[in-house]
């Protein structure tokens, strides 16, 4: 067990002496979790093979699922690949710092666990201070994952953090709650089109007035378990988001959607099961069961982005067997939302009331 240093940092302002701190736990090969704008990531300088791997370690990941590479400044880009397509530099200039991670065909300069093996890398420019700061303070690239142990959602707090990792990481930076609360948006540009594996904080209507076309992987809209060869992103092939209790999720329009919640609901009150539902600030009052968590207003999806993790951390304190999930509509940071659901659900999905 390592003792696990908290560092309260203010997340507009951060205190130079706390970055310097973390950074030289970076420096020395440690392990130092930080906030993003998306969620709270656990860095390890992407360029020590034995900080990378310590970084798989703790977070029990497996390691043919690489991390994304956080950069501060654009230059460092190139020394991390061997070609930018033309378009790359219109996204970056738009969308970084911010949700967006962009595949690149990787250089010889990484050392290959920080890839997995692969010919290629993911890179992004976090949009918060902290992060910002400490990749500077830190000189070097930083390798960061999601902070939280493989399978769980990601964390959104700093409390997140600790609950998954404490005495195994050197350092946690505390911010508060992350603004977006879905990862970075994954989009690979070695293909032309360009590839969308993974939906998150930027948009695949966004992507879309850069590109024009987006491809979107199979994975992207998943609704069924897809044959592991299919996965490009390895990432995709590991079950994710998953809280303790198996999720069901519910798709189709909203009032058959609510009519199916009901039955559900007493269908498993027959079986003697303790029942949680997921509903939305206009539904949950409809419901009767042992817990109700509402994700916040069908009119504000940024605001159900934001809670989706946390809502699905505090059903595991709820001790319930089972968690039925209303959808939301896919679109905007829907998609992001409802990729998520599905996976937590290992694509557990009811699907009701559809022409
Ligand atoms: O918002 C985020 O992206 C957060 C914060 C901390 O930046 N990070 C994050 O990292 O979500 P992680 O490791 O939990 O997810 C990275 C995803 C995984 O699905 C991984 O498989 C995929 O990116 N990935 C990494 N390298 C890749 C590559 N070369 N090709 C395709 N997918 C890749
Ligand atoms: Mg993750």
């Amino acid at each position: 067990m390592k003792q696990t240093l908290t560092l309260k940092v203010d997340p507009q302002q951060p205190d130079p002496k706390q970055i310097q701190t973390a950074a030289d736990i970076i420096r020395k090969g440690g392990l130092v979790a930080f906030p993003t704008e998306t969620v709270y990531g656990l860095g390890a300088d992407a360029l020590n093979p034995n900080a990378v791997q310590a970084l798989f370690q703790a977070k029990n990941r497996p390691l043919d699922n690489p991390p994304i590479i956080h950069i501060e400044n654009t230059k460092t880009i190139h020394t991390l690949t061997t070609q930018i397509p033309p378009n790359a530099e219109k996204l970056m200039q738009k969308f970084w710092p911010g949700p967006l991670t962009l595949i690149f065909k990787r250089s010889k300069t990484i050392p290959d666990i920080t890839v997995a093996g692969l010919d290629t890398v993911a890179v992004r420019m976090p949009n918060h201070p902290v992060a910002l700061a400490l990749i500077k303070q830190s000189n070097c690239p930083i390798a960061a994952p999601s902070a939280n142990l493989a399978g769980k959602p990601s964390p959104t707090t700093a409390q997140h953090v600790h609950t998954d990792l404490n005495g195994k990481i050197d350092a946690i930076l505390d911010s508060g709650p992350t603004r977006i609360g879905v990862e970075s948006t994954v989009l690979d540009l070695t293909t032309t089109p360009a590839t969308l594996l993974r939906p998150g904080g930027t948009t695949l209507e966004a992507l879309k007035t850069v590109l024009g076309e987006v491809k979107l992987h199979p994975f992207v809209a998943a609704e069924k378990e897809l044959a592991v060869e299919k996965a490009r992103s390895p990432g995709m092939k590991h079950r994710h988001y998953a809280p303790k209790a198996p999720v069901i999720v519910v798709e189709g329009v909203i009032q058959a959607v609510m009519a199916t919640v009901k039955s559900l609901i007493c269908d498993y009150w027959m079986q003697g099961k303790r029942v949680g539902v997921l509903a939305t600030a206009e539904t949950a009052w409809a419901y009767e069961a042992d817990v109700v968590k509402s994700l916040g207003s069908r009119r504000n999806v940024d605001a159900m982005a934001a809670n989706l993790f946390r809502v699905l951390r505090e059903f595991d304190e709820e001790n319930v067997d089972v968690i039925i999930a209303e959808s939301i509509p896919a679109e905007g940071l829907g998609l992001a939302v409802m990729n998520r659901l599905r996976k937590a659900s290992g694509y557990h999905i009811v699907k009701v009331g559809l022409p």
